[in-house]
């Protein structure tokens, strides 16, 4: 699918719950948050039609996140049927990691082409503190456990809120100084809770990480479908990734779009533009038919996010928490 700006759009990000087992700081507020009733969120069976309708308007790989997508029974089963679509040539997860270990034969079963954890800190007090008292070792053993499994690629998100955990960015890069695993660094985006908190800039974690390991050579080869920079550090077994949306737009290359659990075509991160699949496949809509309203909607794929511009001037403007948006 090609939108009114040119790009290739052959890539889904793929919510398939709002619900989560943490409460990070920066994405869910501490109660929680309204969550959809089971009748408005898409069955499987429903996903998967779309995304057959997405494959056959040249979608190739799809990215499932959540919330968390695996406190959702049956996304192991669903992975593996998305992977048999006809067209679908990739298919990664975005995890916590929480229930990660429990999960992984199946994941590897299904065909995983790929899982990034997230895990902003490697103390246990912080953890508990930046996810409203999640269990770190949960995260780490699953992190060795997708290691084991010589899952590939394993990448790791790390998001840094000044003053709370920035301290931890050097020990968070050294586990791709140890491990086969990139780290990637993510400027925190003020969507939805994300504007009660400072980020660290890219600028900032290249210059400390250059200074504590050396430094890095710019990495130029694809690695994954997102806008992760990635950078060689002199030793390191694994890559060091940065996903600047504050300080670096990289909207012009922009591949995708997202699906919410609610069946909600949603054309960029940053608004709430789109469409809603559900109810026209409820109604009983084709394929064709649902063929025609992507394409349709897709031409409205705004050409930027405007992260720096003044709070509500911009119509539009996302307000949901990340968790129901899924990154
Ligand atoms: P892979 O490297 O292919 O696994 O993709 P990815 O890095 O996009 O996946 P992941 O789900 O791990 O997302 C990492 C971070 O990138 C999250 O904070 C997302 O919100 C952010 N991100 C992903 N896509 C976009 C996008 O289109 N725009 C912006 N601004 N941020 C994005
Ligand atoms: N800005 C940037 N990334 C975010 N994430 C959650 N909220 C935000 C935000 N406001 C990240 C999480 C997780 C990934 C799926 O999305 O840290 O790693
Ligand atoms: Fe859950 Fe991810 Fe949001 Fe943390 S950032 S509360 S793990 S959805």
């Amino acid at each position: 699918m090609i939108d009114s700006f040119g790009r290739n759009i052959d890539y889904v990000r793929l919510s398939v719950t709002d619900r989560c087992n943490l409460r990070c700081l920066y994405c869910m507020p501490e109660g929680g948050v309204e969550q959809l009733t089971h009748l408005q969120i898409m069955r499987f069976e429903e996903m998967l039609r779309l995304c057959r309708v997405l494959s056959g308007l040249g979608v190739r790989k799809f990215k499932v996140s959540g919330g968390e997508p695996l406190v959702r029974r049956g996304v192991n089963d669903f992975i593996a049927d998305l992977k048999s679509l006809p067209g679908v040539e990739q298919v990664t997860l975005t995890t916590n990691g929480i229930l990660l270990r429990e999960n992984l034969e199946q994941l590897k079963r299904a065909g995983i082409d790929g899982i990034n954890i997230s895990l902003d800190t490697l103390n246990e007090f912080t953890f508990r503190e930046l996810t409203r008292n999640g269990d770190i070792d949960s995260v780490l053993d699953g992190l060795q456990a997708a290691l084991a499994a010589k899952i590939c690629p394993i990448k790791i998100n790390a998001l840094l809120l000044k003053g709370k955990n920035d301290n931890e960015l050097e020990n968070l890069a050294a586990l791709s100084r140890d491990m086969e695993v990139s780290v990637r660094f993510i400027e925190l985006m003020p969507i939805g809770l994300g504007t009660v908190y400072e980020p660290v800039s890219g600028e900032e974690v290249l210059r400390r990480l250059t200074a504590a390991y050396g430094e890095p050579e710019e990495y130029d080869r694809p690695m994954g479908n997102g806008p992760a920079k990635y950078y060689s550090f002199p030793g390191f077994k694994g890559k060091i990734g940065l996903i600047d949306a504050i300080s670096h737009s990289f909207c012009s290359s922009c591949n995708r779009v997202r699906m919410t659990s609610d069946g909600w075509l949603k054309l960029c991160l940053q608004y709430d533009i789109g469409v809603d699949l559900l109810t026209p496949l409820r109604a009983g809509a084709s394929d064709a038919e649902l063929q025609e309203l992507i394409s349709q909607t897709i031409a409205k794929k705004p050409e930027k996010h405007v992260f720096d511009q003044e709070k509500g001037k911009i119509d539009n403007r996302e307000i949901k928490n990340m968790n129901s948006i899924g990154g």
